[in-house]
């Protein structure tokens, strides 16, 4: 199996806090400064990448420093443009008189619950698929760990939903033909549009389960909840066919920090420590020291990159 870095997709997961956006920027950085084009991409709806470089970031790569690129994608925005999309590719096709039911069908269709998801997947696919010509790597910042591993797994669900969904547009095809073309037999556009999708799934779902190319990192911090947690999350991944290489120890308290205090609570942290060694030992471990304060800007972020460098030096 690859290490993380000679993977070209990488996604950074883990618990809510404990620096997954962080960590993405810092690895991205990295990742730039050894001459990689990489693209850094936020699929996390309470987006921080941009404070972190001090800049606002769009569904459009924006620049950030030599070799490196970033990305927010908007849940919501996406959703508005592949509803418009939708009706768009529709137009003409449906007979006139049903354009307002089939449009009212759509955006009902569109404030489901899952439409936002499903649409921050479709662009995450299409980032995929462009960008992964263009970048040589492609860093993930992800949302926390539940909704990371429903959106990885989504390709597969999606998969089988889909072909469902196509069995089931087939024998509907024949009655079909009513609706549109006012009456003259065509052949079933969403069908079409079924079928590409899954083939674009298909594609992507190769792409994320080969580790030849996709590569997963966790971030941690070493207490008791978010071992936990990190453990499920492997395993879960695991049952996907997804293996998780690489832990990233966030905010081990530095052997500098003085103090009875922090001596007692470094005890404690040895304890954790010893546990996540024992606990993960197929994966990579990097201990990233906490910082007397954020990590707030490009300069800090330099500083916290260079815990990364091991990760992403050669070790071939
Ligand atoms: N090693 C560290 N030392 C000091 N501060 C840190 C360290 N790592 C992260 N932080 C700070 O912790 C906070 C949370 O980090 P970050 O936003 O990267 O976490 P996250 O996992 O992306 O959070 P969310 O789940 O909310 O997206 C930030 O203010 C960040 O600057
Ligand atoms: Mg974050």
């Amino acid at each position: 199996m690859k290490t993380i870095n000679e993977n070209k997709i990488i996604f950074v997961g883990g618990k809510g806090g404990v620096g997954k956006s962080t960590s993405s920027a810092a690895l991205a950085v990295t990742l730039a400064e050894e001459g990689n084009q990489t693209l850094v991409v936020s699929t996390d709806p309470a987006h921080n990448l941009g404070d972190i470089f001090h800049t606002s970031l769009s569904h459009e790569k924006t620049n950030l420093m030599k070799n490196l690129w970033g990305i927010e994608i908007d849940p919501h925005h996406e959703s508005k443009r592949y509803i418009e999309g939708v009706k768009d590719n529709l137009e003409g096709l449906v007979k006139t008189k049903m354009v307002e039911e089939v449009h009212r069908q759509i955006d009902m269709a569109s404030a489901s619950p899952g439409a936002d998801e499903a649409a921050l997947f479709d662009r995450l696919i299409s980032i995929i698929l462009e960008e992964g010509n263009q970048f040589d790597k492609i860093v993930f910042d992800t949302a926390p760990t539940g909704h990371t591993i429903r959106l990885l797994t989504l390709p597969e669900l999606m998969g089988v939903w889909m072909d469902g969904m196509l069995e089931r547009r087939k024998t509907m095809n024949n009655n079909y033909t009513q609706l549109l073309n006012d009456g003259e037999p065509v052949d079933d556009p969403i069908y079409d549009v079924l079928q590409k999708r899954r083939e674009k799934f298909s594609a992507v779902r190769e792409i994320i389960l080969d580790p030849e190319q996709t590569g997963f990192a966790f971030v941690l911090i070493p207490e008791r909840l978010p071992i936990l947690e990190t453990q499920k999350a492997v395993r879960q991944l695991q049952q996907h066919n997804l293996h998780v290489k690489t832990l990233i120890v966030n905010k081990v308290l530095p052997s500098h920090a003085d103090g009875a205090f922090l001596e007692k609570r470094r005890k404690q942290e040895k304890v954790y420590l010893d546990e996540i060694e024992n606990l993960f030992k197929e994966q990579r471990l990097v201990n990233v020291p906490l910082f007397e304060e954020d990590i707030a800007d490009k300069d800090q972020l330099k500083i916290f990159s260079q815990h990364f460098k091991s990760l992403v030096s050669v070790q071939k």
